[in-house]
């Protein structure tokens, strides 16, 4: 069945009515393309089109009959030889039954030397039930079983793209965010449901090279469509640079030592230390080690909030100041942090009335965080915190610094890319959690009903989301942060889309909260453990499939796909820059450039490939002056 919407729709990219489409003699998509997993039930139904339903589903090749009927599982016996050929684990099938049919995937075949006879374990997937004119419903979970014996028919070919067009249809115009390919070039388009992909989290996972950050540039193209798409896209080696270029995304990037004197710009983020949290700050500026560290926590929480209090108070603001707490981020300078420690490191108290002088209540424990918070602002990787431009002291640079995060609608694009590629390692947790902390907390704390829901794209997730057992402190207090966000973010409109290609090292807590789940070729076999265990619906025929996907193919599994789906994504217009480096002809033709690799020392030192550049163009400049 086709909808006009659907007709209307394919004005999208993705060419051809599919009436058109239906109606032309199409290829048999082949075996491997006959993964399919529970969908939505159908809720939206439009008009009866031009197109051919499906035919009868008992109508297409018998493979067998059923022998065995339980609870989630069921045997058939294939009927011949042409059935054993015909049958492999991730075929679709169709089994009549009450009304309908249920739906199933083959997950196992087995032979019997006993019975000379081949046997296939089904997954029942769903239910799909045919109606005359319109083609059917499909819903997920199985009402009726098929009684023993009945039949158990294969659905291939064009049956199952007809059967795969009726499903699509389900999904109304407005909600319909196209994937890929069922099968191929020819086959039948892949229409997930936009708001079910985001609404409860999104994990993306596959080897490295197998096309996740071309599915991502997929989801951003398509949700760049949409006029107010808000994503936020934690871009760790600066791939996705080209989506800005291509006016998909807007670029961001974390403030380095070449930005120190730039002030504040477009597309530079300062997360200055007074928004950090308590917590945060003693990440940075405590080690756990020191015999004064509760002492030194204990100081920084009642001087930082006297401060901020201070600040707000001086200003005329008491309204403001009495509800102002150590963790509010409100500006205070570090210079006057460093000053009063300094002060009260040595103070004294003059016990009256004897007059008596004894040492203060910090008196020398304060020495060695004063030594870290000097040594903190003096290192140019920590510029973006303890070196922010000065306008980040005023009270309206919150505002500004949130409108650059979550601004969508405006004059540039809602998708953001944030450019980590110049972040030391260690400090990605840190910049990460503390990016994901201030989006859901802007989120919580915008009214309800003005919102624009955000998705924070966690590109190579298994970095600083990871199901950490070292105990470090930064990768836990971070791998929390996301944990808030995957368990409460639906609420306030903050989703998650993880990306990685280890998924057996993901925090478990995240992927747990995962809806859908895209995943590409995967040949590890903890991580194909960890795919049948966490994603609900995977069968076992899956974990089979995933070494055998190619580039850009994918399963996807979860609530925001109809039926299928081992699918051929669309490759995005706009591309991230993959790198993916031609190891043997530039070994081949490109002769080492020494002026590069001094270039590379020099960036290491400097923390900055700008200004290592510079430092270089300064150096020719004055070496061209003195031979003039
Ligand atoms: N849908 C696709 N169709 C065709 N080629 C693709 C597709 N997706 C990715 N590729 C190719 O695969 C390579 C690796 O993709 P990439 O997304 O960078 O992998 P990953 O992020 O999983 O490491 C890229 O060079 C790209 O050209
Ligand atoms: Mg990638």
């Amino acid at each position: 069945m086709i909808t006009t919407d659907a007709v209307t729709m394919n004005t999208d990219q993705v060419s051809g009515a599919i009436g058109a489409r239906a109606a032309q003699d199409l290829r048999d998509p082949g075996p491997a393309s006959r993964i399919v997993e529970p969908a939505a039930p159908m809720a939206h139904r439009g008009a009866p089109s031009d197109v051919t339903p499906p035919r009868s589903l008992d109508e297409g090749p018998l493979l067998g009959r059923v022998t065995s009927v339980s609870a989630g599982r069921l045997l058939v016996t294939l009927t011949d030889d042409e059935a054993v050929q015909r049958a492999t684990v991730s075929s679709l099938v169709a089994l009549p039954a009450g009304d309908g049919f249920l739906m199933g995937v083959i997950d196992a075949l087995a032979y019997s030397e006993t019975s000379d006879r081949v046997t296939a374990q089904l997954m029942p997937v769903g239910a799909f039930h045919p109606a005359p004119e319109v083609g059917g419903t499909f819903r997920v979970g199985a009402a009726d079983q098929p009684r023993i014996h009945a039949g158990c028919y294969l659905v291939e070919g064009e049956d199952l793209r007809r059967l795969m067009t009726c499903i699509a249809d389900d999904v109304s115009h407005e909600e319909r965010l196209v994937l890929g390919r069922y099968g191929g070039r020819d086959g039948a388009e892949v229409i997930a449901n936009g708001n079910r992909m985001f609404q409860r989290h999104l994990a993306i996972l596959g080897n490295s090279g197998a096309g996740k950050s071309w599915a991502v540039a997929l989801l951003l193209e398509r949700a760049a469509r949409l006029r107010n798409a808000s994503l936020i896209v934690l871009d760790l080696h600066g791939e996705y640079g080209p989506l800005a270029g291509g006016g998909i995304a807007t670029r961001l990037r974390v403030g380095g030592p070449s930005d120190l004197d730039k002030g504040a710009c477009d597309d530079l983020i300062y997360l200055p230390y007074w928004l950090f949290e308590i917590e945060e700050l003693a990440l940075i500026l405590l080690n756990a080690d020191d015999p004064h560290a509760a002492d030194q926590r204990l100081w920084l929480t009642q001087r930082i909030e006297a401060m901020k209090r201070g600040r707000l108070a001086g200003a005329g603001n008491y309204e403001l100041a009495s509800t102002a707490t150590v963790d509010s981020p409100l500006p205070y300078r570090i210079e006057d942090l460093v000053a009063a420690a300094e002060r009260d490191d040595v103070a004294v108290i003059v016990v009256q009335p004897s007059g008596k002088v004894v040492p203060g209540p910090y008196s020398g424990k304060l020495r060695s965080l004063i030594n870290r918070i000097e040594a903190r602002c003096a290192d140019p990787r920590y510029t973006f915190i303890f070196r922010p431009p000065m306008e980040s002291y005023d009270p309206d640079w919150l505002p500004l610094m949130a409108l650059m995060l979550l601004d969508a609608g405006g004059k540039t694009p809602g998708i953001k890319t944030i450019d980590l590629s110049e972040l030391p390692t260690a400090l990605v947790p840190l910049v990460t959690g503390l990016i994901a902390r201030l989006t859901y907390d802007i989120q919580f704390w915008t009214e309800a009903d003005k919102r624009t829901p955000v998705c924070i794209v966690c590109d190579e997730a298994h970095v600083y989301l990871r199901e950490t057992e070292d105990g470090s402190p930064v990768y836990d207090w971070a791998m929390r942060r996301f944990e808030t966000i995957a368990k409460e973010g639906r609420k306030y409109g903050v989703c998650l889309a993880v990306v990685s290609q280890r998924p057996s090292e993901l925090n478990r807590t995240v992927l747990s909260q995962c809806n859908n789940f895209m995943i590409l070729r995967l040949s590890n076999d903890p991580d194909h453990e960890a795919i049948v265990q966490l994603v609900p619906g995977a069968f076992a025929g899956v974990a089979d499939l995933l070494p055998t996907l190619d580039v850009g193919e994918a399963v996807v599994i979860g609530d925001a796909v109809p039926l299928p789906v081992r699918i051929k994504l669309d490759k995005a217009t706009h591309g991230p820059d993959s790198r993916t480096i031609p190891y043997w002809s530039l070994w081949a033709n490109q002769p080492t450039s020494p002026e590069a690799i001094s270039l590379g020392a020099s960036a290491l030192r400097a923390q900055s490939r700008t200004l290592a550049r510079a430092e270089m163009t300064a150096k020719s400049a004055e070496a061209a002056a003195a031979t003039d």
